[in-house]
């Protein structure tokens, strides 16, 4: 016998459909609530509402677990290349070698930006931030891609757009980094691999060619890998509910890095540096910080903590935190605020503030030393972020095209004036 929930209203019983996932994750199927009962829920923020059923990712909040399509992320970030799991993602499969060329011959084949992009930046000013010329850019790329703007597109011009998305990203990416140095801008080539490719038009040099250490190409593809996918987060929600409207994937990605901004978001691997670089002006008294972050009269907050979903460990953050040391001992780079972090982080896991609330570190905590270690400016933090996000974004969206999912439309609770008669000015 299927589970039910039943609902008690005054004096009636409703029975609400359980539904089961693969992990065992319940819910109760509240589609048919209003028609059976006249009632909508109310669940700001979305805490407890599930708005799809994904086979994409799997996160367990409790016990600090995740998974792309089944696989582990240890596994995936030790073994994995951040291109192979872009195909698990958007795919569904870990690709056979062979589709695994063809993928990346098909991304070299799109990774050009239409020359006439370049004129865009002309009117960036000098010191605009780096995600909102992402996400004008991005959208900028529907005009050249007129056949992206079919609503029913086969599955072929679909892929071939997911692609176009995909490529010409990582050359978007360089380029507002290249133009917020005022150098000029770095051609792929075919040669390399997709990563390898991106850090080779990111730093490179039109006057010599440029070696990119493999212990970058390794960091980058590590990073990229940790942040491809996380189920239905702020962002990944945005591109879905954009592209639900039959929007395009360039305006979906647009909106999605739009989403991913935010500090409380994706932004947040810019404001844990910020964060880190004040604490240490201000003498590292961490002490301090921590009971800033506690005041409630006080809005400091301690950026790269906490989670909507993780009340454990976020399994990223113990990734990216032991390959913190690696990649910095291995590129010499002694950075002061990655000891202030491990402070903070091992003063906080000891605070009942932090420990009654589960706030632990997230993927934002220690990303930012490692980028920063790269040769990454502050400010291209939350683009990298992007660029990492991108295959999970791209899935999402796919998938909740593949099941025809209706637009997105929530209800809500009305609280303001009831009717009013309009009163003429000369009354008022
Ligand atoms: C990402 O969703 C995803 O999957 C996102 C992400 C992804 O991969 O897509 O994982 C990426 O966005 C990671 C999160 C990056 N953001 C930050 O690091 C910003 C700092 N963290 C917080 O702002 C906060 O923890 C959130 C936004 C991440 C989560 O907020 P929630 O779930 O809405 O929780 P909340 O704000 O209601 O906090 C619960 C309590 C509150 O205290 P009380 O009102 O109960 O007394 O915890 C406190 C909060 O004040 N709290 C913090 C805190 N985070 C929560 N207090 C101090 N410092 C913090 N960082």
């Amino acid at each position: 016998m299927a589970e039910t929930a039943q609902l008690k209203i005054g004096d009636k019983t409703f029975e609400l459909p359980v539904i089961e996932g693969t992990e065992g994750e319940k819910a109760i199927d509240i589609s048919k609530l209003r028609d059976q009962t006249g009632y909508v829920t109310l669940d700001i923020g979305y805490k407890n509402t599930g708005a799809t059923k994904s086979a994409i990712t799997f996160l367990d909040g409790e016990q600090g677990i995740l998974k792309y399509r089944g696989y582990p992320i240890e596994q995936l970030a030790e073994k994995s290349s951040f291109i192979e799991v872009a195909y698990l993602l958007i795919y569904g499969e870990l690709p056979s070698a062979e589709k695994l060329k063809s993928f990346q011959y098909e991304l070299s084949r799109h990774t050009l930006v239409h020359e006439d992009m370049k004129k865009f930046f002309d009117g960036f000013p000098s010191k605009s931030h780096p995600m909102g010329q992402l996400s004008s850019l991005v959208s900028a790329l529907s005009a050249f891609y007129p056949e992206s703007l079919k609503p029913s597109q086969t599955t072929e011009e679909l892929n071939q757009s997911i692609i176009k998305m995909l490529a010409k990203m990582a050359t978007v990416v360089s380029w507002i980094y290249k133009k917020s140095l005022g150098h000029p801008v770095i051609y792929p080539q075919n040669k390399y691999d997709y990563v390898t490719n991106f850090l080779h038009m990111t730093f490179g040099q039109r006057t010599e060619e440029v070696e990119i250490d493999p212990v970058v190409i390794d960091a980058m593809n590590k990073l990229l890998i940790l942040h491809a996918d996380h189920e239905q987060n702020c962002s990944a929600s945005t591109v879905r509910i954009v592209g639900s409207s039959d929007s395009n994937i360039y305006a979906s990605v647009s909106a999605g890095i739009s989403a991913l901004w935010g500090p409380l978001h994706g932004g947040a691997n810019q404001a844990v540096i910020e964060m880190l670089e004040k604490i240490k002006e201000d003498g590292g008294d961490t002490d301090k910080w921590i009971a800033k972050a506690k005041d409630k009269n006080d809005p400091f907050r301690l950026m790269g903590f906490g989670h909507r979903v993780y009340k454990n460990f976020d399994p990223r953050a113990r990734i990216i935190k032991k390959a913190c040391d690696d990649i910095l001992e291995k590129l010499g780079v002694n950075d002061e605020v990655l000891e202030i972090a491990k402070k903070l982080e091992e003063v906080a896991l000891k605070d009942p503030y932090f420990v009654e609330r589960k706030l632990y570190p997230n993927v934002d905590f220690y990303s930012g030393i490692i980028y920063r270690a790269l040769g990454f400016p502050t400010d291209m933090f939350t683009v990298l972020f992007a660029l990492g996000r991108l295959p999970g974004w791209i899935a999402q969206w796919k998938e909740m095209k593949e099941n025809k999912e209706p637009i997105g439309r929530p209800r809500q609770i009305y609280v303001g004036a009831t009717t009013k008669e309009y009163v003429e000015i000369a009354n008022r």
